[in-house]
């Protein structure tokens, strides 16, 4: 077959909802948009064990500490099983570690901000992770099968992290006028970040055309985002909490909330490396990097002396 041809065939077998697998042929820029995203999402996994492991030693007791011990666990694993299905299209992962602590690679925009005190562990909970179960379920079903299994794995882990979260979240909305103090604060700002982590408005998402188009994606942002919103703001609202976005409100003809505009200037500038957070997030990873080499050396020189069979 010619390339034409190859195409063709390649598009047909994502039409009839096949897996391609590792071994199978695939237009480069499948392999390519495949490796960014995938190398992307590991990235965005270990970096964001970081907001909430500064709270592991300040947890109120133990159960709650336990709970986010196991959590932030997850999110480790989550990065191992995303760098192995990078691996598997030829990515190495000594490249991908190297193109994040160069600042080359991007990770989610919502690493890069604070978390301020403990209220945030659990809007993290219910927020961050609520809007990445949308969109892992959604990439669940992507038609590369390293990555689907991935998010299936992913996402039965995922929602342990939004329940946990979203129950703290409702205990200390009931709570103590200093608790809801507090957990109002964390809503204020983690909100609009979490709008905004689901990426750019569709019309300007230079990526999603041929993710769509080749089943990588099978929602666009704007779609996971509107689903986010009807999600979870009226929940917030009853709780008696507030959300922080005076134009939100629910159009009753689509069903849907609609928030006011966003703040696409933050989350460029977040995104291009000057958010609260983004040099604090780097430099913790060269470190964790730099305090790793002895194990890497250690495993190698173990590697080397072994029989070669
Ligand atoms: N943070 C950082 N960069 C972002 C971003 C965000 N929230 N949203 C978009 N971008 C970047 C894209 O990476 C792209 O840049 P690149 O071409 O240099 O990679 C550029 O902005 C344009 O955006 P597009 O919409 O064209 O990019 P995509 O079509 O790839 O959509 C995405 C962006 C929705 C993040 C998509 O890549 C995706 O679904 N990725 C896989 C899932 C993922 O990475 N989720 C991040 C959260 S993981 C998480 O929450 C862990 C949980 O346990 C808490």
């Amino acid at each position: 077959m010619n390339e034409a041809e190859r195409l063709a065939a390649f598009e047909a077998r994502i039409h009839r909802g096949e897996k391609i697998e590792p071994g199978d042929w695939m237009p480069e820029e499948y392999r390519r948009q495949l490796i960014r995203m995938i190398s992307q999402h590991a990235h965005s996994e270990i970096v964001g064990m970081l907001p909430e492991g500064a709270w592991i030693t300040r947890a109120p007791n133990l159960r709650r500490k336990l709970v986010l011990l196991a959590k932030v666990q997850d999110e480790a694993g989550h990065g191992q099983y995303l760098y192995h299905a990078a691996e598997t299209l030829g990515a190495t992962r000594e490249e991908m570690i190297e193109a994040l602590l160069s600042g080359r690679a991007k990770y989610s925009s919502i690493f890069n901000y604070p978390s301020q005190s403990w209220a945030d562990m659990g809007v993290i909970g219910w927020f961050v992770d609520g809007a990445a179960i949308l969109n892992q379920t959604m990439l669940a079903r992507c038609s590369y099968g390293p990555y689907s299994r991935a998010n299936i794995r992913i996402s039965a882990e995922e929602s342990f992290h939004m329940k946990q979260g979203k129950e703290q979240v409702i205990l200390m909305s009931q709570g103590t006028p200093g608790q809801r103090t507090m957990v109002q604060d964390a809503v204020n700002r983690w909100w609009w970040p979490t709008v905004m982590m689901f990426g750019p408005h569709d019309h300007e998402s230079p990526n999603s055309p041929v993710l769509i188009r080749w089943g990588i994606k099978t929602k666009t942002n704007d779609e996971l985002r509107q689903d986010f919103v009807n999600q979870v703001a009226p929940e917030v609202l009853e709780l008696g909490l507030s959300l922080p976005d005076p134009d939100l409100r629910y159009e009753q003809a689509s069903g849907n909330w609609l928030t006011g505009p966003i703040d696409w200037d933050e989350f460029w500038r977040v995104v291009k490396g000057n958010g609260p957070c983004n040099a604090e997030r780097i430099a913790a990873r060269r470190k964790a990097h730099a305090d790793g080499e002895w194990v890497r050396e250690a495993l190698a020189a173990y590697a080397e002396r072994q029989p070669t069979t």
